[in-house]
């Protein structure tokens, strides 16, 4: 994989490596992470808005843990020309946790299913899950059951939210079937949102290819899903009381979700959204791996976190 531009001469992060099995998954992870992140002005000035911290990790951990919890190993980064280097810089090309990662442009923001466009070489001819960057998801299994289920079609979400008209908004009749989807509607048919996480069968490479942009001149995962809808494949799950779906796009949203992920892992004890745990978890990462990565880590609460917890609970079991 060829790095951004500026940072080919960079160490590598030396650890040795889990090699990926023959048969690859056939479930690929995007992860979105562009956008002037102006609505977090003046910290966006010098890292992008997926970049910022949410309590103890950057943003981006959270979703690319979500992905690897699922069992996604292949990934594609897509950022601006100007915030690539950086998130290079913070998770390489993925190798270190047992994942490749690549990256790609978004040169414009023309609108989230542009992504499908981008990455067209990476997916192939496989299924794809797009995760949006400043998506924070913890709680229950309904995720990883979704991607356990995937056959084709589409898989999408339904989250209860106060304030739906900031979405995408999809309709239930009385069988709780999903009858329509509206992207940000004024009057919206209900409090269901569509959350950051879709799961596409290979269809969807064609779908973005042919869509229009809207009258705002984004090509909107929404008109991609209304496809999916449209051809009796989309399935939506709604996703339940206990689970959580964390805004952190503007200053006091960042801070909620921050406050959030601290309150759970100070009375747990666990760490939400560090990739190292799922890869290791997920058996991306053999426990001697694990080690040699915390051990190359600065003294810190992330290390002593995967030394006391993980890894010293990973001993006792054995
Ligand atoms: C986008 C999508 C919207 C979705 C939301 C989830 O909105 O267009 O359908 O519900 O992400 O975060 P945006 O964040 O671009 O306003």
């Amino acid at each position: 994989m060829q790095a951004p531009l500026g940072i080919q001469n960079e160490k590598r992060f030396p650890v040795a490596l889990c090699p990926l099995p023959d048969k690859l998954p056939v479930m690929k992870g995007i992860i979105l992470a562009g956008g002037a992140g102006s609505r977090l002005f003046p910290l966006t000035l010098v890292a992008s808005k997926q970049l910022q911290p949410v309590y103890d990790k950057p943003m981006v951990y959270y979703p690319l843990t979500t992905l690897i919890e699922g069992g996604i190993r292949e990934f594609c980064l897509i950022s601006t020309p100007q915030d690539l280097p950086r998130f290079w810089q913070l998770l390489r090309d993925g190798s270190q946790w047992g994942l490749s990662i690549e990256y790609r442009e978004q040169a414009r923001p023309e609108g989230i299913a542009q992504a499908f466009r981008i990455a067209d070489t990476f997916i192939g001819q496989d299924a794809v899950t797009l995760i949006l960057g400043d998506n924070v998801f913890y709680g229950g299994d309904s995720f990883q059951r979704a991607f356990a289920d995937f056959q084709t079609g589409a898989v999408i979400f339904g989250y209860h939210v106060h304030d739906p008209e900031r979405y995408g908004v999809v309709e239930f009749d009385a069988e709780g079937k999903a009858i329509s989807i509206e992207e940000k509607p004024k009057q919206p048919k209900s409090n269901y949102a569509v959350p950051g996480l879709y799961i596409y069968d290979n269809d969807v490479v064609g779908i973005a290819r042919d869509l229009n942009p809207s009258a705002r001149g984004e090509l909107e995962i929404t008109d991609v899903n209304v496809e999916y809808l449209r051809r009796g494949g989309l399935r939506v799950y709604r996703l339940g009381r206990g689970f959580a779906w964390l805004d952190a796009g503007t200053s006091s949203s960042l801070h909620e979700a921050s406050a959030y992920v601290q309150t759970i892992e100070k009375r747990q004890g666990i760490k939400i959204g560090c990739p190292e745990e799922a890869a290791f978890r997920q058996g991306f990462l053999q426990l001697p791996q694990l080690e040699e990565l915390a051990s190359r880590m600065p003294q810190c609460e992330y290390r002593a976190y995967l030394e006391r917890e993980v890894i010293a609970e990973a001993k006792r079991a054995v």
